[in-house]
């Protein structure tokens, strides 16, 4: 018999990033008792990697801005293809949950006449971020700690969920183990939110920790929910490349936000050679946008840096396979070239992007108030994930929530720059407003104890073979296959061999084995997330090859162009009777009218 600790809460929030804190706040404030389980330390999240700014319409800078322009923005970035409600949610309440922040102590920068501060970004049609200097991340999860401490929630750090339990259709609780020790721990709750964030290390090149394996995607699926946009995987333009142990780290987009500009090794701004249609400067003096940026007989509307992110990421591609890159195989990131204009750049870059400042300083000795950085794409996000309903962000599995980038909707194809940090704090706040109201209107239901045997067993099994394969060595092997065969560009036959090469993979999981025991350690933390990689990738490499054409994050070489028909469904991963990967198209269902007029107007 499996030997565990058991913990009783109405509402187990797993994952403690900005979704999974707003959400433990929420729920809190409601009067249930609140568990909020975190995988490593509490305040070390992805979060603090969105480092340029929380997408509002606060219209602090441009009054122009309004809810109906973000909402317009974020469409357009997914390609149509988000949830219209959850874009329209998120448009509406994200100033109201900005200014919450604000309240509750985050620090931003600030306007001459002492309001947000708010910055230009990809996609965004006015300026929109407001931020805290390249730290934003940072100062929202510290403000949501700070708060939530004093509510009253129980956190459980250093913790990783392994299964979710059921009673019947509905979700009772979870196992975990915590980290340290390797003991057992049974959490009975009467609802639960996943927030866990993103799969970025099925990669071999991302911006993501090694907490990044899909945990709440996989617990969810296995659970009986359904994922879906799992092919779109957003590739930041810009992670460092050199030198090699910190390539992938995120280079904000704060740095073009700011001025920075992209040039390859002829010097050439290449962003100006692929501008499309609608972001070409057709008049002289638009009074709309003020500016004009303009290379040789180019010009356009808006810094060609700041398209969106996988048209960046793209052309850096480009750029790379024609031989026109860096020596550590990217392109320049240049932002010293604003002391052309301004006397006092360096500290203004300093200023501005403090943290930017250091990491290139103190990893790449590099000044970037003096020279350019160097940078190429790097895995940063996933906008499939957990299929939700807009309103409760409850899954199709009652009881089971889900927040943040682990649920999927509102990005759609593509997510905006900016959009993740105000994703986490509006739908953190409704995850847990609804799991609060579910708990109290469903009692406790019955463990049944072989789920927890079961997989107890199952967790345990590496210590019982003793020749089998080396965990790391096969998680190494799936990040280079899904870097080289699912990446920027693709290819059916790529991805069939990935395929292939998913199933192999899987097998030699199956075979995992580990030394030691239980306590402090790592091999076995690393044959435990392989199930959850391998799910996540095999959902990414199944989707990505059921949509034959190019839309957003996901360019295909065998079928570059965007195909309507594509633009009517979302493509959904659910389990079969046998526990096989199942593929279906689920329709979009008709934006309202009001709605689609907006989009109209805003061209
Ligand atoms: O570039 C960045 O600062 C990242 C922001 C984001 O992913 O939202």
């Amino acid at each position: 018999m499996a030997e565990y600790q058991t913990f009783e809460h109405d509402v187990l929030v797993i994952g403690a990033g900005g979704a999974g804190l707003r959400a433990a706040i929420e729920a809190s404030a409601a009067g249930v008792s609140v568990a909020l389980v975190c995988k490593s330390l509490l305040g070390k999240a992805h979060t603090v990697m969105a480092e340029g700014g929380l997408a509002a319409a606060l219209a602090n800078v441009d009054e122009r801005d309004n809810w109906k322009v973000h909402f317009s923005d974020t469409m357009r970035g997914g390609q149509y293809l988000n949830n219209w409600r959850m874009a329209e949610l998120h448009a509406k309440e994200a100033p109201e949950r900005a200014r919450e922040l604000e309240a509750w102590g985050a620090v931003f920068d600030r306007t001459k006449d002492g309001r947000i501060l708010q910055r230009n970004f990809g996609g965004h049609k006015y300026p929109r971020l407001a931020h805290v200097g390249d730290r934003t991340g940072l100062e929202m999860i510290r403000t949501l700690q700070d708060y939530g401490i004093h509510q009253g929630i129980e956190v459980y750090m250093e913790c990783t969920v392994i299964r979710l339990l059921k009673d019947g259709e509905r979700v009772v609780g979870a196992l975990g183990y915590d980290r340290e020790r390797g003991r057992f721990r049974l959490f009975k709750a009467k609802a639960i939110v996943l927030a866990t964030g993103g799969i970025g290390r099925a990669y071999k090149i991302s911006s993501n920790s090694w907490e990044y394996t899909g945990d709440g995607h996989s617990l969810a699926y296995h659970a009986g929910a359904e994922l879906i946009d799992m092919e779109f995987v957003q590739f930041h333009p810009t992670g460092m490349v050199f030198p090699p142990s910190v390539r992938g780290i995120l280079v904000t987009e704060g740095v073009r936000g700011e001025g920075g500009i992209l040039k390859n090794s002829e010097g050439q701004r290449f962003m100006f050679d692929d501008i499309p249609a609608n972001y070409k400067d057709q008049t002289a003096d638009d009074p709309e946008e003020g500016w004009r940026y303009t290379q040789g007989d180019k010009t356009a509307r808006r810094p060609p840096e700041l398209l969106t992110r996988d048209h960046v990421a793209r052309c850096i591609v480009r750029e790379i396979k024609a031989g026109r890159g860096s020596p550590h195989g990217g392109v320049y990131l240049d932002i010293a070239w604003i002391k052309e204009k301004l006397p006092n750049a360096s500290e203004h870059i300093k200023k501005k992007l403090p943290s930017m400042y250091h990491q290139f300083k103190q990893l790449a000795d590099i000044d970037i108030t003096q020279v350019p950085m160097e940078v190429g794409p790097t895995t940063h996000y996933v906008m499939g994930g957990i299929r939700i309903d807009a309103e409760t962000q409850m899954s199709n599995v009652p009881g089971l929530f889900a927040a943040g980038e682990c649920a999927a909707g509102l990005h759609g194809a593509n997510r905006l720059g900016g959009n993740s940090l105000s994703d986490l704090i509006v739908f953190g706040k409704r995850a847990g407003e609804f799991a609060a109201a579910f708990a109290k209107e469903n009692g406790n239901d019955q463990i049944n104890a072989e789920q927890i045997e079961a997989t107890a067993r199952q967790s345990l099994a590496p210590f019982e073979r003793g020749d089998g394969e080396n965990p790391y060595q096969i998680q190494h092997d799936l990040q280079a296959m899904m870097q080289d065969l699912v990446g920027i560009v693709r290819n059916e036959e790529e991805m069939i061999r990935a395929l292939e090469g998913i199933k192999k993979l899987w097998r030699r999981a199956e075979n995992v084995s580990v030394a030691g025991n239980v306590e402090f350690n790592p091999g076995w933390h690393t044959a435990l997330d392989l199930s959850n990689l391998l799910t996540v990738s095999e959902a990414i490499t199944l989707s990505a090859i059921e949509r034959r054409e190019s839309r957003g994050a996901q360019f295909r070489e065998d079928y570059p162009s965007k195909d309507e028909e594509f633009s009517k469904f979302n493509i959904a991963i659910g389990k079969d009777s046998d526990g096989n990967m199942k593929i279906s198209r689920v329709p979009i269902p008709e934006i309202t009218a009001e709605l689609k007029q907006i989009i109209e107007e805003m061209g």
